[in-house]
């Protein structure tokens, strides 16, 4: 079993998803201010994909049991898949990573998330953030065909536990296209030379979350909320990327981005 190989066609569908989803972030930003609840930037996002983009919002009844909103909101100690709610209010220092996918009327999937903090932050979420996305740039950097999936996750892992984090080992990027989660799987660590041979024509996504403490975490109640089992500090950033004959195109590029 692995990746599945993009036709043009297919290369051109997924342009255009990971631009719309691009497109949620840049549109959300404003809104992450103190006293937003998640709820409200989930109601906010889920109108915009579905009215102005005329996409669908993967996770909204995805997976087992079915994920009851539109986008996923992991606020501090959450590591991923939050849900988001009215009951809290983001206040000033608190971190909260926005993930959003996209599904296009030509059915791709353009996946793609990113930290925003809430007012002034301390410097060690300031840090956090920074180091877990250039967890994400330099796995970018060093895409092309011939290098391995091992190659990926060991630049990830080698400049998160540099600087003192731990790397979250129970998710991990996927293969994306006209499936949600496709072939292969993408771990955050590894080996260099180890896996998978990345070829042009996958698409995939670099999903890093990195803790402030250790990497262990713990599935809550809802089935879907993860946090860190210590309850410190985790972040995340991601993007869908397309791998070319030369490097990587960043499908999902925003325009304060230059890659
Ligand atoms: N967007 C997440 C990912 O990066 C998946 C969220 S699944 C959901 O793969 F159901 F929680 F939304
Ligand atoms: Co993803
Ligand atoms: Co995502």
């Amino acid at each position: 079993m692995s990746a599945i190989i993009k036709t043009a066609e297919d290369i051109e569908g997924m342009r255009e998803a990971g631009r719309l989803a691009a497109q949620v972030l840049e549109m959300i930003g404003p809104y992450v201010k103190p006293g937003v609840t998640t709820g409200e930037l989930d109601k906010i996002c889920h109108n915009y994909i579905v009215n102005e983009l005329n996409c669908v919002p993967a996770p909204l009844n995805y997976g087992q049991p079915p994920f009851p909103r539109s986008i996923c909101t992991s606020v501090n100690h959450v590591v991923c898949h939050g849900i988001p709610d009215d009951g809290r209010q983001l206040k000033k220092g608190d971190a909260v990573n926005i993930d959003v996918t996209v599904i296009t009327p030509k059915g791709y999937h353009g996946d793609t998330s990113k930290m925003f903090h809430v007012g002034k932050v301390g410097p060690h979420v300031e840090r956090l953030s920074r180091i877990t996305q250039e967890c994400l740039y330099k796995a970018i950097d060093i895409v092309k065909p011939g290098i391995t999936l091992g190659d990926i996750g060991h630049v990830i892992q080698e400049h998160a536990e540099a600087n003192f984090y731990s790397v979250v080992r129970e998710y991990c990027g996927h293969g994306i296209g006209k499936g949600f989660h496709e072939e292969p799987q993408v771990l955050h660590y590894g080996k260099p030379g180890s896996g998978e041979k990345i070829v042009a024509g996958m698409t995939f996504t670099i999903e890093p979350m990195i803790n402030a403490g250790g990497r262990q975490t713990k599935l809550l109640g809802d089935h879907w909320t993860v946090i860190t089992k210590d309850r410190k500090l985790s972040a995340q950033w991601e993007h869908t990327i397309l791998v070319t004959e030369t490097g990587a195109e960043v499908l999902t590029k925003r325009s304060e981005e230059s890659f």
